[in-house]
C-alpha cells in the first residue's frame, strides 16, 4: 500500500508538470483526487489492514493527498499568470504608433466661392436672404415686369407644377427682389442665393438646376455708379485686383437700363487667341460674361408700394456655378454637379 500512494504521488506530480492548461488540470484532479479517483481507490483497501498499519498509512495517505493539492494549486496558479501574460501580450497598445487616417471632407469649390461672394457683399453691408424654389408665376414674372406671352415665360423652358401655370420651379433669383421689397422699407441692401430651374438639356454649360445669387439695393440717389462701383469691387475682390470688368448694354424686363457685365479672360488675357488657336475658355471672345444687372425699373418699384420719384436701385443676377468655373478655371459645369472626389479632392 505504501509503495502504491507512493506511484500516485509520484504519477500525478508528473501529470501536473505535463499539464498545459486549466481543463485538463481539472480533469487530472478528478482522476487522482475525485471520488472515484486513484487515492480514494486505494483508500478504500484500509479496511484490510491490521489496527496497528492503520494510522500509519492513514497518517500517510494524508500526507499525499496534501502534497498532490499542494502541487495541484501551484500548477493552477502559473498557468493563470501564464494567461493573464498571454492576454496582456496579444491586447498591448502602443501609444506612439501613428493612428488610422479617418478621411475628411470638405467645402464643395461652389460652396467655397458662393461664400466667398457673401463674405464680400456682407462687408459692404448686404444682408444674405433665402427664398422659395417653389414660387407663383406672378413673382417669377408679372412683378418683373415680365407680362403674359413674353418668351421667358414659355412652357418650353418653365418647369411648371400646375396645370394653370400659376405656380413652377423658379426659374431666377430675382423674385426674391419682389419679396424683398414687399416686406421691407428702404434703404434695402440684399443678395439671395439658391437654386433656380430651367427645362435645361445637360451639356458642358447647362443643366436644368444651377445656382444664382440676386442682389438688390434700393435706397435715396443710387445710381448706375453705384451699381458699376459695387460690381467691380466684387470682381476684384473674387478674382483679384488685376482683373478686367467690362459692362455691356444689354436688356432685362426688370432693370431699365440693363447692362450685361463681362470679365477680361483669365486665359488668354483678353487676346481670344493663345499661340494662334481660338482660346477654348472665353471661344474666342477674350471675355466672359458673368452676370445680369441694371437700375431697378420703376414700374417694378412702383408694383412694391416704392415711389420711383423718391427711390431708386440696381439690381443684379449671377451664376454661381459660371462665377465657380472661372475662379478655378474648371472648363465643364458638370464636373461641379457630378461629386467626383478625385475632382473635388482639387480644391
Ligand atoms: N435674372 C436674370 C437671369 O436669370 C439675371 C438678372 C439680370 C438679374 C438683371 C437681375 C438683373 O437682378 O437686374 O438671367
Amino acid at each position: 500500500m505504501k509503495q502504491q500512494l507512493e506511484a500516485i504521488e509520484k504519477k500525478a506530480l508528473d501529470a501536473f508538470a505535463a499539464a498545459s492548461d486549466p481543463t485538463e488540470l481539472e480533469s487530472l484532479r478528478v482522476k487522482f483526487l475525485g471520488k472515484k479517483g486513484e487515492l480514494t481507490a486505494v483508500l478504500k483497501m484500509m479496511g484490510s489492514l491490521t489496527p496497528e498499519e492503520r494510522p500509519v498509512m492513514g497518517q500517510m495517505a494524508n500526507q499525499v493527498r496534501a502534497a498532490i493539492e499542494k502541487d495541484l494549486e501551484e500548477k493552477k496558479q502559473k498557468l493563470a499568470a501564464k494567461a493573464l501574460d498571454l492576454k496582456l501580450r496579444s491586447e498591448a497598445l502602443d501609444v506612439t504608433m501613428p493612428g488610422t487616417e479617418v478621411p475628411l471632407g470638405h467645402k464643395h469649390p461652389m460652396s467655397i466661392v458662393l461664400d466667398e461672394m457673401k463674405e464680400i457683399f456682407i462687408g459692404m453691408g448686404f444682408d444674405v436672404v433665402d427664398g422659395p424654389e417653389v414660387e407663383l408665376e406672378s413673382y417669377n414674372f408679372t412683378k418683373l415686369n415680365t407680362p403674359a406671352g413674353h418668351p421667358a415665360r414659355d412652357r418650353q423652358d418653365t418647369f411648371y407644377t400646375t396645370e394653370d401655370d400659376t405656380v413652377l420651379l423658379r426659374t431666377q433669383t430675382s423674385p426674391m427682389q419682389i419679396r424683398v421689397m414687399e416686406t421691407r422699407k428702404p434703404p434695402i441692401r440684399i443678395i439671395s442665393p439658391g437654386r433656380v430651374y430651367r427645362k435645361d438639356e445637360v451639356d458642358a454649360t447647362h443643366s436644368p438646376m444651377f445656382h444664382q445669387m440676386e442682389g438688390l439695393v434700393i435706397d435715396k440717389g443710387i445710381t448706375m455708379a453705384d451699381l458699376k462701383g459695387s460690381l467691380t469691387q466684387m470682381v476684384k475682390l473674387l478674382y483679384g485686383e488685376d482683373s478686367v470688368v467690362r459692362f455691356r448694354p444689354h436688356h432685362f424686363p426688370f432693370t431699365e437700363p440693363s447692362c450685361e457685365v463681362d470679365v477680361r479672360c483669365f486665359k488668354c488675357r483678353g487676346e481670344g487667341q493663345i499661340d494662334g488657336h481660338t482660346c477654348s475658355t472665353c471661344h474666342g471672345e477674350g471675355w466672359i460674361e458673368i452676370l445680369g444687372a441694371g437700375m431697378v425699373h420703376p414700374a417694378v418699384l412702383e408694383g412694391c408700394g416704392i415711389d420711383p420719384k423718391e427711390y431708386s436701385g440696381f439690381a443684379f443676377g449671377c451664376g454661381v456655378e459660371r462665377m465657380t468655373m472661372n475662379r478655378f478655371a474648371i472648363n465643364d459645369l458638370r464636373l461641379i454637379f457630378e461629386n467626383d472626389v478625385r475632382f473635388l479632392n482639387q480644391f
